[in-house]
């Protein structure tokens, strides 16, 4: 096993930058995601470590070894690709053992091989079918076995479940959390669902427009996003952004466009008197008979709990309540805020303030 690590790397096709200068570093046995929005260039880094894309500049090691010459097969890393891939005239059994066989490797030894990761899978009933015969899940599985076979230093995988259906996908993502917790293998995977980032990951990489915006483990993402960029992307439903500023007479009075006032715990002098963003996860506003008054847009109730749109501040504001609330749109319920769950961004350079 081997950890990897991405040193200031750039990546253009032709003249125009997709990837801007990266720094990451993962440790042996890892489990790193990376995030983002579609064309951030998260597949084209995941290609420059497995050897598919040259590196423009800067450089990428696999343990003590910069690999940006070394050929994809040198690389020892096993790839897993969205559309698995497989070999449709071969079965489950000759997909998962073909990379083994192509490098000679004795035929007792691939079978054995074979077996123990089918067994790993619960593909062992499967391993005389063909790809045809086998479900959407069962396919994939086959894709993580192949890669599995080879007993690789990293595994990569790019959006391996996306092509799954919802409840799938929830069931794969805790297989492979749960492989990983197996063999321990360092395995470096990209999403664009963050929900998938923030389950999986020991450590989450949110990526944008070719560059890193934040590094960090996923609770600390979520109560720590160091800018608005992060902040709106980690958490679902997004967090609730409303311009404004401080009430020039007291630090600890949020005052959004609209002119409503909102508690905020004191961030210093640095925060007053600029224009802000006012940062509040859905989850804390709570409903409290001696609030706020707002107006309701929506309500959402899943059973679990009660998601509501309402006007707070100007903006459309997501809640959601552990409490079954029963309100009509147009119809007014009044809301509190946690003072000390709020963050401050700077709106002119999205950095989040620290109070
Ligand atoms: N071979 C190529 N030639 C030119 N441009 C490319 C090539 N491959 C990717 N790009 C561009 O590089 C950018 C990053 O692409 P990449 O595939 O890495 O994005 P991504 O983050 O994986 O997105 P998605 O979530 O949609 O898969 C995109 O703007 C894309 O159009
Ligand atoms: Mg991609």
């Amino acid at each position: 096993m081997a950890g990897v690590q991405f040193l200031d790397v750039k990546k253009s096709f032709g003249t125009v930058p997709v990837i801007k200068g990266v720094n990451i570093g993962i440790d042996d046995g890892e489990f790193v995601i990376l995030v983002g929005p579609s064309g951030c260039g998260k597949s084209t880094l995941l290609r420059m470590l497995a050897g598919l894309e040259n590196i423009s500049a800067g450089s990428i090691r696999i343990g003590d070894r910069v690999v940006n010459a070394v050929p994809p097969k040198d690389r020892d890393i096993a790839m897993v690709f969205q559309n698995y891939a497989l070999y449709p005239h071969m079965t489950v059994s000759d997909n998962m053992g073909f990379s083994l066989k192509l490098k000679g490797t004795p035929k007792e030894e691939k079978d054995r091989r074979v077996k123990a990761a089918a067994e790993i899978l619960g593909l062992s009933h499967l391993l005389d079918r063909y790809p045809r015969q086998l479900s959407g899940g069962q396919r994939q599985r086959v894709a993580m076995g192949r890669a599995i076979v080879r007993d690789p230093q990293v595994f990569l995988f790019d959006e391996p479940l996306s092509n799954l259906d919802a409840k799938l996908r929830v069931a794969m993502r805790a297989e492979i959390k749960e492989l990983h917790q197996r063999l321990q293998t360092t395995t470096v995977y990209v999403t664009h669902d963050q929900i998938e980032a923030m389950t999986m990951a020991d450590k989450i990489v949110v990526m944008h427009d070719g560059i890193v915006e934040q590094i960090g483990a996923p609770l600390d993402l979520y109560d720590r996003p160091a800018n608005l960029f992060v902040a709106g992307f980690i958490g679902s439903p997004a967090m609730n952004m409303l311009p404004g500023r401080l009430d020039p007479g007291d630090r600890t009075v949020f005052v959004s466009e609209d002119g409503t006032k909102l508690p905020v715990a004191d961030h210093g002098p640095a925060a007053a008197g600029r224009d802000l963003v006012y940062g509040l996860r859905p989850e804390f506003i709570r409903l409290d008979p001696a609030g706020l008054p707002v107006e309701v847009i929506v309500t959402e109730p899943t059973g679990y709990e009660t998601h509501m749109m309402v006007k707070l501040g100007g903006v459309e504001a997501n809640c959601v309540f552990r409490e079954r609330v029963q309100a009509r749109p147009g119809e007014k319920i009044t809301v509190g805020i946690d003072a000390d769950r709020v963050h401050l961004f700077d709106k002119e350079t999205g950095k989040r303030l620290s109070a």
